[in-house]
């Protein structure tokens, strides 16, 4: 049992092979923390840890003990006014307009395995032995509030699952002002910040900052995870690196407004904050009511990055990514946005899937277009049961029939979320949209956003989806949503709910994609949001891969894919093989190259296949063969990355099989210079005492001289033909 409660301590202590946290009963009947980092021996009491001192100026909890102050204790749950000035977990507001709270240990439950989240995307187990959750619950008397905080210790993974409820048991209505899903507190600050930020097509690149005294952080108020700041922060101490030192990862399951918080105060201890975002937040409890905050993920790691991430790969790949598709192969696609945009006829897509079929290209997937009056992007979104019949005159069915009587399968694109005001539906439904009466509602892409916080309007998404994902064979569908929300504001909600407008939209999404899920369990979906805007765990729940970014220039994906593995599995990252000159950024790279990258991840193509030359096609035909021996090994193998492309003019990964078999590995020299010195790859992950063959040479070599002394990279490796973007890709295979 990984969860032992010592009575007479009053702590608990969740373990597993690789980490301990200790959570104490403090003498206020508050929580505090003792420790979380590498697992260590269990004792009946850790209360040395807990430590005070009476301090000038400081407030202290017990008139008749100056030395204990919660502003220098760790806590599990902190709230602000009550002797801690730092930024609290949680604020209610109470009917005197009062925002000081006391929740007090009431009592526990230890149980094996893990309850779901209600509407909320979570990690799960599929067997009790999985996992074991400690449920605390506290209670403010005051406010007749119960508190209860949930915390599931995974056997396997180093990792906890943390979230809150708050349940309203009084009379009287209280508000939520904040409810952060975890706060954690350490007692030093001796850590640097990493966080994915960019923009469009510059989504999730690594920066690193040194903390200092005072608060810093990262957040979204867009109504989205955002592609500005992933729901992630990573605190690593200043040694650590890929392989080696400590590192805790902060992972948010969910797609809406967030924060991640780090405040070091002036002892230099260090609170993490992370949740919904409390500036765009407000939600009032009546009587008997409850609200869930979404799931935190705490990792640990005792050597380095790498392996953070593959905890994080594991557990979301396992443990979050839900249905057939989570362990099937998934399947080479084309997509016809960068080949066609909106302006397509059925010949050209029946020819361009013609040629896919060729190339062993398994899947088709129609982008944008093909639905209402929609040629340009100033109309038809909202009008999902129109057929653009200019173009399609056989409708979704007649296509995805002649698709699938290729032997290939066939996917849509929607945006179910957004509207056109030239539409049918909008012309229907004006007062669908989120805007603020009276003020004017700006538009992104000449779109707005449907209050999916409104039950009736995704009741009438769901069931115009419905007709149409049963009408035609429809094996995939890409989601995506293409801006954030601006003057958010619910024609369907009460002045006093305004609050909750942000986060009911998100848990509206989650409804029609449960919904949708469940009605057509065979389908494949992907998340997109103008590429990777909604590259979150929350979405991984619901489409096992997600776009992204529409940046597929070969080049600059090494940067945002090498960002995103900090945290994504393999299998999530939609990674496609587009044309030159690139569309985004005008570069031409080789096509060994695109592929050489977008091997490491959900692959396929996009770009008119049918304006290749013979020579260009035969290489397609390889490299889709390539990617099919081994999408296994890619997509589901421990990946660790070599060398970042944040740090020089190389980068470099490997997928390494869990039987240290076979592996592959990528090499990328971005920029080509003359008269270079010798190079060697040093490979990681692989079996010191097991001999491999590299790319089926005869010679072959031991693990330990792959990893200490390195593949000799040749001029062909680092030059191509004497050009820049030059790649290599190594299969690894024991002998
Ligand atoms: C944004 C997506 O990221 C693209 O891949 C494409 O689907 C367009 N939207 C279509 O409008």
């Amino acid at each position: 049992m990984p969860i032992v409660f010592h009575e007479k301590s009053r702590e608990f202590h969740l373990y597993n092979r690789d980490i301990s946290y200790i959570i104490k009963i403090l003498p206020n009947n508050q929580l505090g923390n003792l420790y979380f980092g590498k697992a260590i021996n269990d004792r009946s009491s850790f209360s040395h840890l807990f430590q005070k001192k009476a301090r000038p100026l400081s407030a202290y909890v017990f008139e008749d003990d100056p030395s204990f102050s919660l502003q220098y204790t760790m806590q599990e749950y902190p709230s602000y006014g009550s002797t801690d000035f730092r930024y609290p977990a949680f604020e209610i507001k109470q009917e005197n307009g009062s925002r000081i709270s006391c929740f007090e240990y009431r009592g526990h439950e230890i149980f094996a395995g893990k309850r779901t989240l209600k509407g909320l995307p979570a990690t799960y187990v599929e067997e009790a032995h999985e996992a074991d959750t400690l449920e605390i619950t506290l209670y403010d008397d005051l406010m007749q509030t119960e508190l209860i905080l949930s915390y599931t210790i995974f056997n396997d993974y180093a990792a906890i699952a943390r979230s809150a409820r708050f349940i309203n048991k009084g009379e009287k209505t209280i508000v939520l002002e904040r409810a952060m899903s975890a706060s954690i507190d350490f007692i030093d600050s001796n850590f640097e910040m990493m966080q994915l930020s960019g923009a469009w097509a510059r989504e999730r690149h690594i920066k690193t900052r040194k903390l200092q005294q005072g608060i810093q952080g990262i957040y979204s108020t867009r109504g989205a995870s955002s592609a500005e700041h992933n729901p992630f922060i990573a605190l690593k101490r200043p040694n650590t690196d890929e392989n080696c030192g400590e590192v805790y990862g902060f992972s948010l399951i969910y797609s809406g407004n967030h924060l991640e918080q780090v405040e070091v105060d002036t002892h230099n201890m260090t609170r993490v904050i992370i949740g919904i975002h409390p500036d765009t937040f407000q939600w009032p409890l009546d009587k008997g009511e409850d609200f869930q905050t979404p799931e935190a993920i705490l990792v640990y790691s005792d050597c380095g990055l790498n392996k953070m991430s593959q905890t994080f790969h594991k557990l979301f790949g396992r443990r979050l990514v839900r249905g057939q598709w989570r362990d099937k192969s998934r399947p080479v696609l084309v997509n016809s946005w960068e080949a066609t945009n909106m302006d397509f006829t059925e010949e050209k897509i029946l020819s361009m899937a013609e040629t896919a079929k060729e190339l062993g290209i398994e899947l088709f997937v129609l982008d944008d277009g093909w639905f209402g009056n929609r040629d340009n992007d100033n109309a038809g979104l909202g009008d999902w049961d129109i057929i653009n019949i200019k173009k399609l005159p056989n409708g979704i069915k007649g296509l995805a029939d002649k698709i699938e009587a290729l032997g290939m399968k066939f996917g849509l694109w929607i945006e179910p979320e957004a509207i056109n005001k030239d539409s049918n539906l909008y012309r229907k439904h004006p007062d669908w949209i989120i805007s603020t009466p009276g003020r004017r509602t700006s538009a992104t892409r000449n779109e707005f956003v449907l209050d999916f916080s409104r039950k009736e309007v995704v009741d009438y998404i769901y069931s115009v989806l419905e007709e149409l994902l049963s009408s035609a064979k429809i094996s995939y569908i890409k989601w995506d949503m293409n801006r954030y929300i601006t003057e958010c504001y619910s024609l369907g909600m009460d002045a006093r709910d305004q609050g909750k407008v942000f986060h009911r939209y998100i848990l509206g999404v989650y409804d029609l994609y449960s919904r949708l899920i469940e009605r057509f369990p065979h389908i494949l979906f992907e998340s997109c949001s103008s590429g990777g805007a909604r590259f979150d765990p929350g979405m991984l729940y619901y489409a096992p891969q997600t776009w992204t970014s529409d940046n597929t220039d070969a080049i600059e994906r090494l940067m945002i894919q090498y960002g995103t593995s900090l945290v994504y599995p393999i299998s999530s990252i939609g990674a496609h093989v587009s044309e030159v000159p690139n569309q985004q950024v005008g570069r031409i790279t080789p096509l060994e190259t695109r592929a050489n990258i977008a091997y490491f991840g959900a692959f396929g193509y996009e770009l008119d296949i049918t304006l290749l030359s013979e020579e260009e096609k035969e290489k397609i035909k390889e490299q889709v063969a390539f990617f099919k021996a081994h999408r296994d090994l890619l997509l589901k193998g421990v990946f660790y990355r070599i060398l970042s492309p944040f740090d020089g003019n190389e980068a470099s990964w490997i997928v390494v099989s869990e039987d240290k078999t076979e592996a592959i590995a990528g090499y990328y020299r971005i920029l080509c210079s003359a008269n270079e010195g010798w190079k060697r790859l040093k490979l990681v992950g692989l079996d010191e005492g097991k001999k491999y063959m590299i790319n089926n040479s005869r010679r072959n070599y031991y693990g330990d001289e792959l990893m200490n002394v390195g593949i000799v990279l040749e001029d062909k490796d680092l030059c191509q033909n004497g050009a820049d973007f030059s790649s290599a890709v190594f299969y690894i295979k024991s002998i």
